[in-house]
């Protein structure tokens, strides 16, 4: 019986060059929940408030729901124990950096070092006419929709809205690293949208191979997935890391 965590480790131990790509499943145990499915945030808020277009003609509307999500309910999440796995992986060189679909934070509370954060941050409140940048919880969210001290602009999120580009350095850093990862570790995403769903797909493309974590198959079970560890991430990633971290290696 092949023990499929031990052939992850071991690829992981003997790899010169893993990329971990994460989305919304990997903060599940958090308490975020993910978009899509039964439970998921989409079947609770239409997606159209993340519409760039419905943002900037809705103000109002859109960052009442906004706040709710990404601030009132997010800003409370903790980095669970897949995210510090993560960090711990870093830390002893066996991981080189994190793509992650996630605007949450997250990995970096968790000590991860090098992150890519291909759809931004709720970190950050910007003015789309001056450019101002202000740390969202600097923000007063008592009054909606939060406006720019210079220019009375309606502030925005600094995450990606539906119909918005992909930040430039993210995009081109996370397609180097997909690129000349040895080993992927896609975990918690359904790689349903682009072109962010696109990254482990290079990296199969330039000969990564692909351990997948999820406790649910994705479409890139069936198409690029080496080795599939089903399960959820805050169980799976302490136990790998223990394996690799035990490995006795020549
Ligand atoms: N551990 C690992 N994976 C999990 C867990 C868990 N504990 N719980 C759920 N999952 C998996 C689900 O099975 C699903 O495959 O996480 C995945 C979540 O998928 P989505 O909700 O589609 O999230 P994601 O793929 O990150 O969405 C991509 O869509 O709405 C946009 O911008 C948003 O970044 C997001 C993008």
């Amino acid at each position: 019986m092949i023990d499929y965590l031990d052939k992850a480790a071991r690829l992981i131990r003997e790899s010169g060059f893993t990329v971990a790509f994460t989305g919304a499943g990997i903060s599940v145990e958090s308490g975020i929940p993910p978009f899509r499915g039964k439970n998921g945030l989409w079947s609770r808020y239409d997606p159209k408030v993340l519409d760039l277009d419905y943002f900037y003609s809705n103000p109002h509307d859109s960052w009442v729901k906004i706040k709710e999500i990404f601030y009132d309910f997010f800003g409370k999440a903790q980095p669970n124990p897949g995210h510090i796995a993560l960090a711990g992986l870093e830390q002893k060189g066996w991981l080189k950096s994190v793509v992650t679909q996630n605007i949450d934070n997250l990995h970096q509370e968790a000590g991860s070092k090098t992150v890519w954060e291909f759809h931004g941050s709720s970190q950050w409140v910007v003015c789309p006419r001056c450019g101002a940048r202000h740390f969202a919880t600097e923000i007063d969210m008592s009054e909606l929709p939060p406006r720019c001290h210079e220019d009375g602009s309606v502030l925005k999120p600094d995450f990606i809205f539906f119909g918005e580009g992909i930040p430039r350095e993210a995009y081109d850093q996370s397609f180097a690293a997909a690129r000349k990862a040895e080993v992927m570790l896609v975990i918690g995403t359904t790689g349903e949208v682009m072109p962010a769903s696109m990254v482990p797909y290079e990296a199969a493309r330039s000969g990564a191979t692909i351990i997948e974590i999820n406790p649910e198959t994705t479409p890139f079970t069936n198409q690029i997935t080496h080795i599939f560890l089903e399960g959820k991430a805050g169980e799976v990633l302490p136990e790998l890391l223990q394996r690799v971290s035990q490995l006795i290696v020549d």
